[in-house]
């Protein structure tokens, strides 16, 4: 683990380095206690950079067996080597430098740089796993290209591989073979990969738009061969959708992806060699539910897709992280959205946004989407520098137009191929081709913060004029008291009482393009000339920009509004606002002694948008998912007590089903399957509206008969997981969520992913026993405390999607969780670091919940030989 110095990295400390690695020659010599790493690298000083300069090269835990320049051993006075750093005093201008290292892969409980995932060798590298290899410049901006040799025993690893393309293999003595990998595009050695082991393959091939071919690998556990062909489809999609939409071809003979189960993150996208959490690889209708289907299809295609965005152009320094993170999102997402339906993708974004991105933006873990400071970069990959990041994109385009936006794509590629750029050089090929000022619109990436706009509107008969009084703010952050104004471009739309488009003469107050209004100023009077009657405005429309509104708006608009507006993200909003303020009046019923009551209104509209044949049926199902217990804490702000937010929230739902029983039972009876099963996202819609009517119809009587019918006649793992979350959630402790439990148990109990399911419904089973389910689980055979995905299946779910019970009043789930990240960081600093993020608002909390979330925070503090990872967070929080 990596001593925490408590050093902060600056942006503005940036200096290329006095030196460069032009060629970088690997030997691997694999054993799983003492493999054997030589590094062969070409040295070169810059131009201009002192001749006295020292060679400072990173390491991390290393142990350095030999050293030589020029093919000469170095004597001890001319180099200083520690596990972290190796020091050469007085290197030569060129000169080829032999280190060897020797490290351990099977003790590697970090999951950074190389290490054991059952019995498979692999790498992860990004961000500074590399120098846990061997010592190097550690750093983006070093570009070098590869040639790396594998040894490995044949019957312990036949597979040997790494980036690029294959050179050379063959057998060597005693039982050993070998492989030589050489990667002609120069690259960071964030990038680097090499995977050895005993893997199942599926094979398949593409041709590039220019008539190459390519040939596709994906490697799984095996016997699990059968479970990668949506992977492999997703992958091959993914290349055509890459050239149609950006011209982007791939650039190598092979691509190979393979599916480890033990792995920090979703995925990594090594050049040629991407390496996945098997979790977004493997899937298939008994073991994959839709939104796993779902979320393969776009992480697949998101790694892909950073083989132009992220290693053919990559970044400067870990401060233009959004530069590629960002940018891959929006095309994962642009993908998506033309591969399923466009309006439901941006709903499903949306929600996603607000639900990461917004409370980090408004709580002690804010920064920008660039950083300007990091003690631990690992911390950084965050939903701000991600979904954010994305979002920052997105408005470039509106701002733009897709033309523009393209041929500014075009120039990006084109004058910074091969280069690690930054957010300066990216903003500026969009200036170049629009001939627009960006320097105002920059601010996205330079400054944290949800900006809200608060608006109202005014409609005069007599002058005929519509006006929008429009004002920003952004509220202050962590060592940001001082905002200054966004340009925010806002889409909008004025609607007639028909839905019709309301035309109008001129506009004044504001710049309005294509239906976008231009906010630069802290307060715009827009003023619309030639409008008869009063329109209902439709603002954000598409949720142009990454904002709060609080706008003034008749009940009777915004009903209106759920009805009727033409833009499908907008109708979605205005039915979801709705529902948030009935939740958050509610709340303050309960708080007040009284009992909530809701209008039916709004029951009545719930039960009009699930029944509307107009409307896809994804779209319905999303309609009919209530904001979520955090989301409601998040818009309420201050004060929290989730038991109250909970209770209203259970009210709503009671009050939806009482009102619609007869037609949400009418409807979940003709939404049953018909035909055999596919993932393709109409029937996955179809599954989503069925489920939610089973959640709503199941709190009535003969509910839990309804559910339990459901679990056991479901013909794949969507119907089956959303049954049994139903029986554990809403009949905790009866016969038939026991039984179900039970049942799901003793069919998958030997499928390790599937029961991360298992894990996580019962980790998220409301009310104040589930601390005491959830610390049983641990000692469970499926569980392990190092193995990542089962830890976030089990802790992650309880800790961040458990508002009842992780809040339990007491503080009881608190301290255990404290334990746990401690616990899990002894292994594993990046997913505790991680996990510990579930505390990041208790200042929101009520005043006794929020005294014992902070004693919890001070026991993790105070743990003893803290990483850096994890004191990062914690200090940060508890600032
Ligand atoms: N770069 C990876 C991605 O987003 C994420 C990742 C970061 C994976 C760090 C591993 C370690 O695609
Ligand atoms: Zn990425």
């Amino acid at each position: 683990m990596r001593t925490d110095t408590g050093q902060v990295f600056k942006l503005e400390d940036y200096r290329p380095n006095d030196f460069s690695i032009p060629q970088t020659g690997l030997t691997f010599r694999l054993s799983p206690d003492a493999t054997r790493v030589t590094a062969v690298l070409t040295i070169e000083r810059r131009d201009g950079a002192a001749a006295s300069a020292p060679l400072v090269l990173d390491g991390d835990g290393l142990v350095l067996k030999r050293i030589a320049v020029d093919g000469r051993e170095l004597a001890p006075a001319e180099y200083l080597a520690t596990p972290d750093q190796l020091t050469i005093l007085k290197p030569p201008a060129r000169f080829e430098l032999l280190l060897e290292t020797e490290i351990a892969p099977a003790s590697n409980e970090a999951l950074m740089g190389l290490y054991r995932s059952s019995n498979v060798y692999c790498t992860q590298c990004e961000a500074e796993g590399f120098r846990r290899i061997t010592y190097f410049l550690d750093r983006p901006d070093i570009l070098s290209v590869y040639t790396v040799r594998i040894e490995a025993q044949l019957d312990e690893a036949p597979l040997l591989l790494s980036n690029g393309n294959p050179v050379e293999s063959g057998a060597l003595a005693e039982g050993w073979h070998y492989a030589v990998w050489h990667d002609p595009f120069p690259k960071p050695s964030y990038l680097f990969a090499l995977v050895a082991g005993n893997l199942g393959q599926v094979a398949d091939s593409f041709v590039t738009m220019s008539g190459r071919e390519v040939e596709l690998g994906i490697y799984v556990e095996p016997g699990k061969e059968g479970l990668a062909g949506h992977a492999m489809d997703a992958l091959k999609r993914s290349m055509q959708w890459d050239e149609q939409a950006f011209g982007r071809e791939y650039d190598l003979d092979v691509f190979n992806i393979v599916a480890v189960s033990d792995f920090n993150m979703g995925a990594m996208e090594n050049k040629g060699l991407n390496i996945f959490n098997d979790k977004y690889v493997l899937a298939d209708r008994e073991t994959a539910t839709d939104a796993d289907f779902a979320n393969i299809e776009a992480i697949i295609a998101h790694e892909y897709f950073h083989n132009w965005t992220g290693n053919r152009i990559t970044c400067r320094d870990w401060f233009q992280l959004c530069l590629k993170e960002g940018l891959t999102v929006f095309r994962d997402h642009e993908f998506s959205a033309d591969q399923r339906s466009r309006a439901v993708k941006r709903i499903a974004e949306v929600r996603t946004l607000r639900a990461h991105q917004f409370p980090e933006d408004q709580g002690p873990l804010a920064h920008p989407v660039r950083p300007r400071r990091y003690r631990e970069i690992n911390n950084f990959y965050t939903a701000t520098v991600y979904e954010k990041g994305s979002e920052v994109v997105r408005m470039i385009r509106t701002i733009l137009g897709s033309q523009t936006f393209r041929a500014g794509m075009d120039l990006y590629f084109e004058r910074h191929d091969g280069e690690a750029a930054t957010i300066e050089d990216f903003l500026k090929v969009f200036e170049d081709v629009s001939g627009r000022d960006l320097s105002q619109f920059a601010l996205w990436y330079h400054q944290a913060g949800t900006p809200n706009l608060t608006v109202s509107s005014t409609h005069n008969p007599v002058t005929r004029e519509f006006t929008l009084e429009i004002e920003q703010s952004v509220p202050p952050t962590p060592s940001e008291s001082r905002k200054r104004l966004m340009h925010i471009p806002l889409a909008f739309g004025l609607v007639g009482a028909g839905g019709e488009p309301v035309a109008y003469g001129g506009v004044e107050g504001a710049t309005v393009e294509d239906g976008v209004i231009h906010i630069r100023k802290r307060r715009h009077l827009v003023r619309f000339s030639g409008v008869d009657e009063r329109p209902a405005v439709s603002l954000n429309r598409g949720f142009s920009a990454p904002i709060t509104l609080s706008v003034e708006q008749k009940a009777d608009d915004q009903f209106f509004l759920a009805g009727h507006d033409s833009d499908a993200f907008a109708r979605w909003q205005a039915f979801n606002t709705l529902l948030t303020d009935a939740l958050i009046a509610a709340f303050r019923q309960i708080l007040g002694g009284a009992k909530p009551v809701f209008s039916a209104r709004l029951t009545g509209l719930a039960g009009k948008i699930a029944g509307d044949e107009t409307l896809e049926p994804a779209y319905r199902a999303l309609a009919l998912a209530l904001p979520g217990e955090a989301d409601i804490a998040r818009d309420i702000g201050r004060n929290i007590d989730p038991d109250a937010i909970f209770t209203a929230r259970e009210a709503l739902v009671l009050a939806i089903a009482r009102a619609n029983q007869d037609a949400f039972t009418k409807l979940y009876g003709r939404l049953a399957e018909d035909g055999p099963f596919s993932p393709d996202a109409a029937s996955a819609g179809r599954r989503a509206l069925r489920n939610i009517l089973l959640d709503y119809l199941s709190l009535l009587p003969g509910g839990v008969e309804l559910a339990a019918r459901h679990f056991e006649t479901a013909t794949n793992m969507t119907d089956r997981a959303a049954a049994l979350t139903v029986l554990a959630h809403r009949h905790d402790g009866s016969p038939e969520a026991i039984k179900a439990l039970a049942g799901f148990e003793a069919r998958y109990g030997a499928d390790p992913l599937v029961m991360g399911k298992w894990f996580q419904i019962q980790a998220s089973v409301p009310g104040p026993k589930t601390v005491e389910t959830v610390r049983a689980l641990t000692g469970h055979a499926a569980f392990s405390m190092a193995n990542p995905n089962r830890v976030r299946s089990l802790i992650g779910t309880f800790s961040s999607a458990n508002q009842t019970s992780f809040h339990r009043a007491d503080g009881e789930g608190y301290r255990f969780f404290a334990q746990t990240v401690l616990e899990v960081e002894k292994r594993n600093p990046q997913v505790a670091a991680r996990l510990a993020t579930a505390l990041r608002s208790w200042r929101s909390l009520e005043p006794g919940r929020q005294a014992k979330a902070r004693e919890a925070l001070l026991a993790i503090a105070n743990g003893e030989n803290l990483s850096a990872d994890l004191r990062d967070i914690v200090e940060r929080t508890l600032a």
